[in-house]
Parts: C-alpha cells; sequence; structure tokens
C-alpha cells in the first residue's frame, strides 16, 4: 500500500500519524441548550402524575417540584468547581477516579455502561414513543409492542446522526431545546389564562392528605429528579467546552434555574386545567391538558412532547458516549471505546456500543421502574462525587481553582443524597433496590481479574484491530 492510500486509522494504527483529539466545538448557547435540552425531556410530560400519586396534594407536589429543582441547582454548582478543577470529561466518573481510586471509579462506569445510560435512553425513548403514537391511539391504549419499536427507531436515528457530526448533533439540541422550550410557554400561558378565569379549585387546601412517609417522599423525589437529571451534563464534555472555565459556571447558572420556573409553572397549570384526581388518572398529561384546553388542536401537545423527548435523547447519546470514551481511554474499558472517528471526529464505537446495550433495555423496560432505579442508581453515584469535592476542597485547599462553591453546599446536597439513596430501602424496602446494589457491586468481579491482574491482555486485540478498520476510528487523546 502506498502512503497515500493507506487507511488514515492504520496510520495512526502503526504511530505514523499523530493522536486524534475531539475539537473543542461547544460554546455558551451550546452548552445551555446542552444542559437545558437534556433536562426538559420525557419527565415533565410524564412524572407530574407519579409526583402526585406518592406525595398525596397538590402542593406537596409542587413542594417536591420546586425541591428538586433546588437540588439540581446545587448539586451544578458542586459540579461546576469539580469541572474546573478537574478538567478532563467524563463525569463522575472522572471526579470518582481522580479522588476516590480506581476500584469505585470501575464500578461506576460498569453500572453506568451497563445500566444507567442505556436506561435513561431507553426511559426517553419510551416516552418519545407514547407520545408520538398518541394523536393515532386516542381512545385505546398503544399496543406496546408498537410503541417499543418507535422507541428502537428514535434510538437508531439519534445515534447515527451522533456518529456522523458533531455540529450537527449540537444544531439539533439548539433546535430541539428552543422547539420544547416554546411548547411549555404555551402550557404555561393556558395555565395563566386558566387562573385568571379564576378555575383555581385545586389550590384550595393544597396540602391536604399529603403523604409524609419517608419512602413516598423519596420515590416522588426519584420522578421528580428525573426531569431534572441532566444538570450535570455539561461535566461529561469538559474537554469539548470552549473557555471552560468560565462557560461551564454560567450555563449552568443560567439553564438550571430557567427549567426550575418552567416545570414549576408548567405544573400549576396542569393543576389549573385538571383536578389532581383527573392528573392523577392521566396516562399522559400533556395530551390530557392539551385535549382540555386547546380542544382540536390538543394533538400539537403530543408532538411537542414527542420532540421534547426526541432532543433529550439527543443530549443523552451525546455526553452518553464520552463517559464510556473517557473510561476506555484510561484503560477500564475496551480500547476501541476510547477511539474516534479518523474524518468526522465523533466517538462512534462508544456510540454504538451505547446504541446496543439501550436497545437491549429497552426489550424488558417500563417507564415507571426504569426511572426509579435510575435514579437510586445515579444519586447513589452523585453522592460518592460530591464526597470527592469534600475531600478536594479540605485536603487540597491549594489546587488552582477558578469557581469555588462555599463548603455547606456539597455537605447539604450529600446529606439529601444520602436521604434519597436510602428512601426506598428504610420504610418499605423493595426487594428489587436490593438487587440494583448487589449488581452496582458486581462490578468488582469484573475489575479484579480484567482490570487489576490483567487476566487475558491479548484477548481483545484482534477484535480491536479488525474494528479500527471497518469502522475507520483511531485513538484520541485528552483535550485539556
Ligand atoms: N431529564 C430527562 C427527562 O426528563 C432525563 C435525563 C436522563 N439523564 C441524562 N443524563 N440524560 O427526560
Amino acid at each position: 500500500m502506498t502512503g497515500e492510500d493507506r487507511c488514515p486509522a492504520v496510520e495512526v494504527l502503526d504511530g505514523t500519524s499523530p493522536k486524534l483529539s475531539l475539537k473543542r466545538e461547544v460554546g455558551l448557547v451550546g452548552a445551555v441548550s446542552l444542559v437545558a435540552g437534556t433536562m426538559i425531556g420525557s419527565g415533565i410530560f410524564m412524572s407530574p402524575q407519579f409526583v402526585l400519586v406518592n406525595i398525596g396534594s397538590p402542593g406537596g407536589s409542587l413542594v417536591v417540584w420546586a425541591a428538586c429543582g433546588l437540588l439540581a441547582v446545587l448539586g451544578s454548582l458542586c459540579y461546576a468547581e469539580l469541572g474546573t478543577v478537574i478538567r478532563e470529561s467524563g463525569g463522575e466518573y472522572i471526579y470518582i477516579l481522580r479522588t476516590s481510586g480506581p476500584v469505585l471509579a470501575f464500578i461506576l462506569i460498569f453500572s453506568s455502561v451497563i445500566f444507567v445510560r442505556p436506561a435513561s435512553v431507553a426511559g426517553i425513548s419510551l416516552s418519545f414513543a407514547e407520545y408520538a403514537l398518541a394523536p393515532f391511539y386516542q381512545d385505546c391504549p398503544c399496543p406496546q409492542l408498537l410503541v417499543k419499536c418507535v422507541a428502537a427507531a428514535g434510538i437508531v436515528v439519534t445515534a447515527i446522526v451522533n456518529c456522523l457530526n458533531v455540529r450537527f448533533a449540537m444544531s439539533m439540541q439548539v433546535f430541539f431545546m428552543v422547539a420544547k422550550v416554546l411548547a411549555l410557554s404555551v402550557i404555561i400561558i393556558g395555565g395563566v389564562v386558566l387562573l385568571v378565569r379564576g378555575e383555581t379549585e385545586s389550590f384550595e387546601d393544597s396540602f391536604n392528605g399529603t403523604n409524609l412517609g419517608i419512602n413516598p417522599i423519596g420515590i416522588a423525589f426519584y420522578q421528580g429528579l428525573w426531569s431534572y437529571d441532566g444538570w450535570n451534563n455539561l461535566n461529561y464534555v469538559t474537554e469539548e467546552l470552549k473557555r471552560p472555565k468560565v462557560n461551564l459556571p454560567r450555563a449552568v447558572m443560567i439553564a438550571i434555574p430557567m427549567v426550575t420556573m418552567l416545570y414549576l409553572l408548567v405544573n400549576v397549570s396542569y393543576l389549573a386545567a385538571m383536578t389532581p384526581r383527573e392528573l392523577m388518572l392521566s396516562s399522559a398529561v400533556a395530551v390530557t391538558w392539551g385535549n382540555k384546553v386547546l380542544g382540536s388542536w390538543g394533538w400539537v401537545m403530543s408532538i411537542a412532547a414527542a420532540l421534547s423527548a426526541f432532543g433529550s435523547l439527543n443530549g443523552t447519546f451525546f455526553s452518553g458516549g464520552r463517559v464510556c470514551f473517557v473510561a476506555a481511554r484510561e484503560g477500564h474499558m475496551p480500547d476501541i471505546l476510547a477511539m474516534a472517528h479518523v474524518n468526522r471526529l465523533t466517538p462512534s464505537p462508544a456510540l454504538i456500543f451505547t446504541t446496543a446495550i439501550s436497545l437491549l433495555v429497552l426489550i424488558p423496560g417500563d417507564f415507571q421502574s426504569i426511572v426509579n432505579f435510575f435514579s437510586f442508581t445515579a444519586w447513589f453515584f452523585y453522592t460518592i462525587t460530591l464526597s470527592g469535592l469534600l475531600y478536594l476542597k479540605i485536603k487540597k485547599p491549594e489546587l488552582p481553582r477558578t469557581y469555588s462553591v462555599p463548603i455547606v453546599i456539597p455537605i447539604l446536597v450529600i446529606m439529601a443524597a444520602i436521604f434519597l439513596v436510602m428512601a426506598p430501602i428504610i420504610d418499605n424496602p423493595a426487594i428489587e433496590y436490593l438487587y440494583v446494589t448487589i449488581f452496582i457491586f458486581s462490578g468488582v468481579l469484573v475489575y479484579v481479574p480484567f482490570i487489576h491482574y490483567k487476566l487475558c491482555p491479548g484477548l481483545l486485540e484482534k477484535v480491536t484491530v479488525f474494528l479500527q478498520l471497518f469502522l475507520e476510528v483511531a485513538p484520541a487523546d485528552k483535550n485539556i
């Protein structure tokens, strides 16, 4: 083969060409859309009734939504400090690796790759499919098989876009964010009109019936926090951010308070249009709201909710592929997952891997259980990550920080996170949470032989070389 017709992947492979690196493509607007556009997805159209069912009263449910927003704001301030001290991409994984060591980091990446990320992709795609199909099944429930097929199609399309072009994936993110902010604004304006007309029954005696059990409060929070999840999204892509020291804290301080306000007002609007009972019984709140307030235009809300979920799916893919990619770079995942396409510079192997597992999780999964197990596992790891921040603040105050959060904030968030992780176990322990916990720690069984003792070192080599040529990918370098 002559030098000219050699595939660039081969050149990088045999050391005749330098390593590739991902580009810094994400500016402030992109960053805000990456956070807000991932946060606003399925939850605000699916979870309000589950929050209400668990907490028992409209007043209680608004308090839960506000408290979840506060937790997301405080959590993201802590992550902003982490992101400016540890400048690598990879979110919780890289922070745990640098503060608590490789075993815990591996446990995180193992659960994250095999369950947490695919579960979030599957959960969001289910909501996308439910809403996309809702206009065609006004009077009867959608067949589950069809819902899952449409969800799978949504996952595959998003994966393809993300494999092809970072810039296009980013533009899509901005477009969908604008679309969903508009959709939520329509709901809010509709709510204001209803309130002005005096439709305020849901708010009379609004705390009557509030459920104060630890378990229902915890589950209500899990459902609310699902809607806010994505607040930490930028920390997965720090290396692709333009001016991360400035843009990271700035983007979260714009995006998260904005989303919190939108969510609160949308919930008020749902309650203005429906009685709490109607809200609890509705199968898709945005459709019920649309039918009541917009009449024959009600279907518009289903389309808006489907688009919203699709945008969030895109953001989840964008950052999810990156985590896998960073872990592979650190030797905690097969090498092939750390490579990027030689021309497009997208981490396509990691994206393809996430897609495959997400499709598997989709087969047995249903929205509500996916969300509860997701939130349990996610908050378990957020707690460990924030403890790492406390460690850095106390033991390494000399590290350069462009942004520093007052120490009481991580302490408060850690206390709330411990409550959240314990809540479904304390009051009324469900055996599934034990299985999830066992699963989380089963990562150690893979870590000890394959990572620590490096058993079977050449196992994946041939497959890696084959896939590398087939997918035209090459190792990518850090970009810090
Ligand atoms: N908040 C999103 C929604 O309501 C879910 C985000 C899942 N998590 C994530 N990191 N992408 O659909």
